[in-house]
């Protein structure tokens, strides 16, 4: 089995089972999650993205502009998830192992987890638009039966990509942030006497 089709296996696997039960996983096992299954993922499958479509672009199929913004993409995309594992995240794992322990709670230096989760999503909505745009301007990553072999190649790995972007940002955007900030305004009702 070749990495794409194990990776769709997982991620099907994913979808039918362990989603359902995804509610009830402690916030410390969540974000290891992401980081490991997500974060990697992107880390594995962006230079491939990358190396397949600097050839496509040397044999003038997609723009040197398209692989130029693809490059840029993926930048800005490892410091999103960067921000995640060094500020997010550990304060997420902080505030879950402070509340079970209940030991003092300290104010993070970014204020309040509300500020940095409006400046993620904002950065998740973002690359979801650059993402459509680029699936929109690729006839949605449709393959061809006359497309030349990288081509086919780029859109696959295009189309994986896309569809796990959905569950990672799903996973972030919906279970993990409000249960987060709810987590947050828990912690500063005991420690902090706030409402
Ligand atoms: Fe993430
Ligand atoms: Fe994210």
């Amino acid at each position: 089995m070749n990495h794409t089709a194990s990776h769709t296996l997982n991620y099907q696997i994913n979808n039918n089972n362990d989603h359902l039960k995804v509610n009830d996983w402690r916030l410390n096992f969540l974000c290891d999650y992401i980081e490991t299954n997500h974060h990697e993922y992107i880390r594995k499958i962006m230079p491939k993205i990358l190396s397949v479509s600097k050839a496509l672009s040397r044999k003038n199929i997609i723009g040197i502009d398209d692989y130029k913004d693809l490059l840029q993409f993926s930048i800005e995309l490892e410091i999103h998830i960067q921000k995640e594992e060094r500020l997010l995240f550990p304060y997420i794992k902080k505030m879950n192992t402070t509340y079970d322990n209940k030991d003092e709670y300290e104010v993070p230096p970014f204020g309040s987890i509300a500020n940095l989760i409006k400046v993620i999503e904002k950065e998740h909505k973002n690359v979801s638009g650059i993402l459509l745009k680029v699936k929109n301007a690729y006839g949605n990553f449709k393959i061809k039966l006359t497309d030349e072999p990288d081509k086919k190649v780029f859109y696959e790995l295009m189309n994986e990509f896309y569809s796990d972007f959905q569950m990672h940002v799903h996973l972030e955007n919906d279970i993990l942030f409000p249960k987060s900030i709810s987590l947050e305004k828990k912690l500063r009702k005991i420690f902090l006497k706030t409402k």
